[in-house]
Order: structure tokens, then C-alpha cells, then sequence
């Protein structure tokens, strides 16, 4: 559909007005994009037979042993695991049930995806046993159900739906996570003693590697002749230093491809990659910022507002006035030391030890980790969806700095 569409729209304007002289670049630009399944999954052959293989256990009746799929981010575990799950379903018809879901911010948001999937509906203000047990009686006894939560590792480390899947006879549950320790982050015995998946791991990919899965995804999206040649392979080597993510080598072709468009040019070459790289760095930092939870946008934009000179605890006061007045919600500086902690892990923040003086000790600052450029409009934008005015933080700084 999409590529019929886009193709049309070129025609038209190309019919009816010079001024929208639009140069033919893609075939099918979705066919770059995260949610295409393509046909073929190159260097994924032996990864694909194997969960393959597993979950077809259901297709003879019974449970498929529990899964755990591993690998850095882009390594291909999503589309992977999604392909065996078309698969089984066009081979085994209704006889097995599979839900597929990336998991919510917390264990409720994440069973309302899943009924919603089963077609019910499970209202987020009842009590979560109550959903629960909704959601159980939804589901055929005699069916084996394979339960896929892809990002697992965000409803950890501790949680009652997880128990409850790995108790449930017919149910196979499929976790994907790029926290190569996620089992580590399992605190709840139950859970540890009922979960004890099958591990595969996802290798990253090399240049090579990325260079073949390019051209095939290329081969698709654009139209013949538009990438120059080197292209492909110059993509496939920045992808490779930065861990081996498909994901961002085929965003960095799709910008690519929008920036010769916006440029009237109808040829991708290696310097149009150069000024793609720009926009998709900002892209990834505008998502993981908007990933994070609320107390760690507000505990970032105090960061920014700060200019580097603030110790954690002081961070810390003025988060817990913020998230007072947004949302009447108190949180301990404990809490909010453990948010900050995964802002450092993330690449957001650095907490710095400085000297106050000669003989006088030490002191420790929160340290913007990036560039205060990039991330200060797209921070603005974070708390300006949440109500919150990002002037007020500042003034709430300078208040603290003042005293
Ligand atoms: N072997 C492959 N062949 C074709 N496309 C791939 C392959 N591996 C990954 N991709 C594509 O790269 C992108 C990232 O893959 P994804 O499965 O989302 O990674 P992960 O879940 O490991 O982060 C997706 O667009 C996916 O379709
Ligand atoms: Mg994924």
C-alpha cells in the first residue's frame, strides 16, 4: 500500500506542476523502516531455525519451553522473533496463540496490551489480579499460547506478571532484552525459581555483515541506480563502529534518501550519508530522552539547567519540588539516585568528583554527559508535554545556587 501511494504522489506532481518536481528516489521508503518484516533475514538463518524450531513444539500440542532472547540493540531480535511468529501462525492456523507486545511502563499497562491482543478489554483502574485472572479465563485451556515481551527487562526487577505467565501450563513465554544480565535483575524468588528460559544470543553484526543486510533492505526501498556506489559500504562501516545496529544503519539510509530529496538530488552519495549522521544522532537522542521515565526528564532538564555546578542532592530538592507541584507525588532522594545512576549508564550524565581547594576536600557534581545544544530544545519539548515549563526549572536553579 504505502509504495503505491508514494509512487502515485511523485506522478502527480510530476503531472501536474514543475514546482513539485519530486526526483524518484524511493520505491518503498517503509521498506527501511523498523516495522517492516522483510522475506529474508540474512546472517539471522541459524537464529531464526533455532527459535523456530523451539516454539514449533506448539504445533505438536505442546508447551514450548520458556525463551530468552539476548543481543545489543539492532542485532536483528525483534524482527527475528517476529518473523517465526508470522510463520507459525500462516502454518498453524488457530491452533496456537500467539501475542506479541513490547512491554508497557509498568506489569498492568503491560496485560492491557496483551488482552487487547486476546480482544479484552481490561480496565486500567481495576485491581491487577482482578485483569489478571480476566485475561486467564480469556484464554483456551487447551490452546498453547506463546506470549512474547519484547524489552523485557523494563518491568522488571520485580513482578507478579511474569510469575503468573511462567506458572501458566499452556503458556510459553519469549523474553527479548538487550541487558545481556537480565536475568540478574530478577529479584523475586518466585520468579527465579519458575523462569528458567533457553538463552540465545544475538551476535552484533559486522561490516560486512551490515553492508549484506543494506543491500538487501536497499534493493527494496530505492529505485535502481539512486545509491552511489560505496554508499552501501560506507553506511555498513559507521554502523559497525557504532555496536553493529542495523536499526541505525538503515535510519541513516532512509535520511539519506530524504535529504537528496529535500536537495533535488537524485542520488545518494557518501557526502549526503555525512549530513544524515547529524540528524540521526539527533533522532536517537530524541527517543531515548523520550523513553525515560518522568522523574528522570525533570532530574535531566535540572541538569541542563544547571550548567554542570550542582551537587546530586541539590538535584535531587529541586526534582522533588517539581514532581510536587506536576503531579503531587513525593519521591525519596534514594529513589531519585537510583533514576540518576541509570542517566549516567545511559550516557546522559556523569556524577564528578571535584576539589574544593587545597586541604579542603572534595565535593561531587552532576555533569551533563552530551551536547547541551543538541538536547536543550529537545528537553523544553519532554516538559512542555508533561505541563511543565521548562523557565520555571531554571528559575528553581538559580534559587538553589543563590542559596
Ligand atoms: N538480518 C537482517 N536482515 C534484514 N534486516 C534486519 C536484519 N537484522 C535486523 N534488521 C533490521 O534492522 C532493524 C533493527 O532490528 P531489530 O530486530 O529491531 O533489532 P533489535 O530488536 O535487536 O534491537 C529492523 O529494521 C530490522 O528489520
Ligand atoms: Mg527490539
Amino acid at each position: 500500500m504505502g509504495q503505491r501511494r508514494e509512487v502515485d504522489l511523485a506522478t502527480f506532481f510530476e503531472d501536474k506542476s514543475d514546482i513539485f518536481k519530486i526526483p524518484r528516489v524511493y520505491k518503498n521508503r517503509d521498506a527501511l523502516s523498523g516495522n517492516f518484516i522483510p522475506d529474508e533475514l540474512p546472517h539471522r538463518e541459524e537464529e531464526l531455525r533455532k527459535i523456530a524450531q523451539y516454539l514449533s513444539y506448539a504445533i505438536a500440542g505442546n508447551t514450548p519451553p520458556n525463551l530468552l532472547i539476548l543481543g545489543s540493540t539492532g542485532t536483528g531480535k525483534t524482527v527475528t522473533v517476529k518473523k517465526v511468529i508470522k510463520e507459525l501462525k500462516n502454518y498453524a492456523g488457530g491452533m496456537v496463540e500467539t501475542l506479541y507486545t513490547v512491554v508497557g511502563r509498568t506489569q498492568q499497562q503491560t496485560l492491557i496490551f496483551l488482552g487487547q491482543q486476546m480482544g479484552v478489554r481490561l480496565p486500567a483502574r481495576r485491581g491487577f489480579d482482578e485483569n489478571w485472572r480476566k485475561f486467564k479465563n480469556s484464554i483456551d485451556g487447551d490452546k498453547k499460547v506463546i506470549v512474547v515481551l519484547d524489552e523485557i527487562d523494563k518491568i522488571l526487577p520485580s513482578c507478579d506478571l511474569l510469575y503468573y505467565l511462567t506458572r501458566q501450563q499452556n503458556i510459553c513465554l519469549v523474553g527479548i532484552s538487550n541487558k545481556i544480565g537480565v536475568m540478574e535483575m530478577i529479584k523475586d524468588k518466585r520468579v527465579i525459581s519458575s523462569f528458567n528460559p533457553i538463552k540465545i544470543v544475538f551476535k552484533r553484526y559486522n561490516s560486512s555483515q551490515l553492508a549484506d543486510i543494506l543491500r538487501y533492505r536497499a534493493s527494496m526501498a530505492f529505485c535502481n541506480g539512486v545509491l552511489d556506489d560505496g554508499v552501501i559500504n560506507y553506511v555498513a562501516s559507521l554502523a559497525a563502529k557504532s555496536g553493529g545496529d542495523a536499526r541505525y544503519a538503515l535510519d541513516l539510509l532512509a535520511f539519506s534518501g530524504d535529504i537528496a530529496i529535500s536537495e533535488g538530488r537524485s542520488k545518494i552519495t557518501v557526502d549526503i550519508v555525512r549530513k544524515a549522521m547529524n540528524e540521526v544522532e539527533i533522532e536517537y537522542i530524541r527517543k531515548s530522552i523520550s523513553d525515560l521515565t518522568d522523574p528522570q526528564k525533570i532530574l535531566l532538564a535540572i541538569v541542563v539547567a544547571s550548567n554542570e555546578n550542582l551537587s546530586p542532592s541539590a538535584v535531587y530538592n529541586i526534582c522533588k519540588k517539581v514532581m510536587l507541584s506536576y503531579c503531587g507525588r513525593d519521591l525519596t532522594s534514594w529513589r531519585l539516585s537510583e533514576y540518576m545512576s541509570e542517566l549516567d549508564l545511559l550516557g546522559f550524565v556523569r556524577i564528578i568528583k571535584k576539589g574544593r581547594g587545597k586541604g579542603k576536600g572534595f565535593s561531587w557534581y552532576v555533569q551533563l554527559d552530551m551536547s547541551r545544544d543538541v538536547i536543550l530544545d529537545i528537553i523544553r519539548e519532554e516538559l512542555n508535554k508533561m505541563d511543565i515549563d521548562f523557565e520555571h526549572v531554571v528559575k528553581l536553579v538559580k534559587l538553589a545556587k543563590g542559596g
